[in-house]
């Protein structure tokens, strides 16, 4: 059978078929391979696998039928050679970060990134010598004066957690390709139904799996989408050797959840419109931020860049941390839970969970207030939602 090439096709269609390779059952569905080791015919052959002579599967830890249609899948959505599908989010970024940097390098990173991203950095790769500056997400200049000569990378998360601020990833690209570093984007908030990085000229993307690429909160995993040639060389050898592998049940899991993708995003980011629209509404809101509305500071942006503003809103509300948790205890509809990109519409107090590990100083350089709530809108009815926020905050 000729081999499609999946980048001719609509993302509509890669989204469903992209990626599967039928076994001689003829299944229909994705099967599970529910394997950790593959045999070998002869030890001429397992030898000449374990030398990289002959391709071919050797272990789960770093290649596995199910995981790869993920991996195929995924890089189809973002328009990449390669990717490569890991544990989790955090291991995806973890991954890039051991892959490409070595002692003395330099990062710059937006300081609206997720809190555990921030303490990768600061923390962990701190005590390995390698050193991050934290730019504003929007100030250009001071990207700009940031890069050094060892600077390896930079990292922007656009939309921002849990501001929703919007980057300029072309300009971004620009900047780092000038300098001779690379840009890196975690594409976790969008998801390539609503924004392809690569396109605009990034050369690596992050995802969190466990968002919106399952769809419904049940497995955690993440992947890196690029070039072949990075990916195979920089940051694979870190996968087969590190071993933060994805498991097949969640690479299973995830290749369904891209099915829906195309669909949940634009339901999502319909009913996250409405709820901003009618938040900023409301006396007790003191400000809301989303994409999709014309009062935030990067809404043109966003509408260039993003198909539309996703699914992530966050507001602020008078009375700091005593008045935000109040707000949040009192709804009866909406899981408290940090989690977001689930069909289920999730509210969390990110000064205390999300972002809570940083320090007051660091939080409040990122503009996370004690008074801001972030609500990742899910599937139900819109009209449910805002029954739920307008009861609780009665
Ligand atoms: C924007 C973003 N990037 C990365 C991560 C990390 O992903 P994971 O929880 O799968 O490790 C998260 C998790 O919330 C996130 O919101």
């Amino acid at each position: 059978m000729t081999e499609i090439n999946w980048n001719e096709y609509a993302i509509e269609t890669q989204a469903v078929r992209a990626g599967q390779r039928r076994t001689p059952e003829q299944e229909h569905s994705d099967p599970i391979f529910a394997t950790s080791s593959y045999i070998f015919r002869s030890a001429a052959e397992a030898a000449a696998r374990f030398s990289g002579k002959e391709p071919g599967n050797i272990y789960s830890r770093f290649t596995n039928p199910t995981v790869r249609a993920f991996e195929e899948r995924l890089a189809a959505l973002e328009g990449g050679e390669r990717c490569i599908a890991v544990a989790s989010g955090m291991a995806a970024i973890a991954s890039t970060a051991f892959g490409l940097l070595k002692a003395g390098d330099h990062v710059v990173c937006s300081r609206g990134v997720f809190g555990n991203t921030v303490l990768l950095f600061q923390n962990f790769l701190g005590k390995f010598g390698v050193e991050t500056s934290f730019v504003d997400l929007t100030d250009y200049s001071a990207w700009e004066a940031a890069i050094r000569p060892e600077t390896r990378f930079l990292f922007v998360e656009t939309p921002s957690n849990p501001l929703t601020e919007i980057a300029d990833i072309r300009r971004l690209a620009e900047l780092a390709h000038g300098q001779g570093t690379l840009l890196v984007v975690d594409n976790v908030f969008c998801t390539p139904a609503l924004q392809k990085p690569l396109e605009l000229g990034a050369d690596l993307v992050i995802h969190s799996a466990t968002k919106y690429l399952d769809g419904q909160g049940r497995c955690v995993g993440g992947a890196i989408v690029g070039p072949h040639e990075l990916l195979e060389k920089q940051i694979y050898p870190f996968l087969r050797t590190g071993g933060p592998a994805m498991s097949p049940f969640n690479a299973w899991v995830f290749l369904k959840g891209l099915e829906t993708l195309g669909l949940r995003m634009r339901a999502h980011s319909e009913n996250a419109r409405g709820l901003a629209e009618w938040l900023e509404r409301q006396s007790w809101v003191k400000r809301v931020h989303y994409p999709g509305l014309p009062s935030h500071p990067q809404h043109d942006l966003a509408q260039r860049q993003q198909k539309t503003g996703g699914g992530i809103v966050s507001f602020e509300v008078e009375g700091g941390r005593e008045a935000a948790w109040k707000l949040i205890d009192a709804t009866r509809l909406l899981s408290i839970t940090a989690n977001l990109g689930d069909v289920k519409t999730t509210i969390t107090h990110p000064a205390t969970t999300t972002h809570g590990r940083l320090t007051e100083a660091e939080r409040a350089a990122a503009g996370i207030g004690e008074g801001l709530i972030r609500i990742a809108v899910g599937l139900e009815n819109l009209e449910d939602i805002k029954g739920d926020l307008l009861r609780a905050f009665a």
